[in-house]
């Protein structure tokens, strides 16, 4: 079974054409969506749409949070808040209803899926757990393999009950361990901070064990002129050309 993994697409609609381009290529059985589908980005609703006709499963990002329950607006900075008043204003009753419906965590495949970190939190990053408690999460995680986004950035957490990695994930192959349990971020398909502007996704073989990272080209500055011309902060088109690795309300 060969799943690929969309995080963080945040309205980026050139971003997704072209990843479903490249997941058409790999050939994959089944596409998930680590949720932030909407946001920063132009084209919110058309991702909606767009997830909806290829049938791809998603869960909750902080960004449907709010939309969920707009006293969340609260959690993000200024600029974020009002990138998302103009994503709110742009999305279908249908998508509200749709996003109101989306889960906070999927397990499929015996591979587990969520926003922020397992078991099951939209709003924390990674980054924000302790050793300590990163641990406890892996010990107690049921799946061996954890698919998590949030931090747009790539990283691959391995623990085998006695010692515990992390490390950066770049473009290419990686082989598992069945032995060990990982959490694995997938990166950012269209608002990207690992300093590099290209969408990211992971694709994931449950057979081989194999995990690749996969970054590829897409029209930014295009997206970066719908930005600006919908009245979204500058910044957020600022961002893609570079893949800024500031880390903000993700
Ligand atoms: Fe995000």
């Amino acid at each position: 079974m060969k799943i690929a993994v969309l995080s963080d697409i945040h309205g980026n609609l050139e971003a997704l054409h072209t990843v479903m381009e490249e997941i058409r290529h790999q050939r994959v059985d089944t596409v998930i969506s680590l949720g932030d589908n909407i946001g920063y980005g132009p084209d919110s609703q058309s991702v909606m749409d767009l997830l909806a006709e290829y049938k791809i499963a998603s869960v909750l990002g902080n960004h449907e949070m709010a939309v969920k329950n707009r006293a969340n607006l609260e959690w993000f900075n200024p600029m974020a808040q009002k990138a998302l008043e103009i994503t709110l204003s742009q999305l279908s009753g249908p998508a509200v209803a749709k996003i109101c419906q989306l889960p906070f965590f999927l397990v499929k495949h015996g591979l587990r899926f969520v926003h922020g970190v397992p078991p099951a939190n939209v709003f924390l990053y990674l980054f924000q757990l302790p050793e300590k408690k990163l641990i406890q999460k892996l010990d107690r995680l049921r799946e061996r393999i954890c698919f998590v986004g949030h931090t747009h950035n790539l990283e691959i957490i391995s623990w085998d009950s006695d010692h515990l990695t992390r490390d950066k994930l770049g473009p290419g192959i990686s082989q598992l361990n069945i032995n060990k349990k990982y959490i694995i971020n997938a990166g950012s398909v269209g608002q990207p901070r690992d300093g590099s502007p290209e969408a990211k996704f992971l694709v994931y073989d449950t057979q081989t064990r194999q995990l690749s990272v996969m970054a590829v080209d897409y029209p930014f500055a295009e997206t970066g002129k719908k930005i600006i011309a919908a009245g979204i902060p500058k910044m957020y088109a600022e961002k893609l050309a570079v893949g800024a690795d500031t880390v903000e309300s993700g």
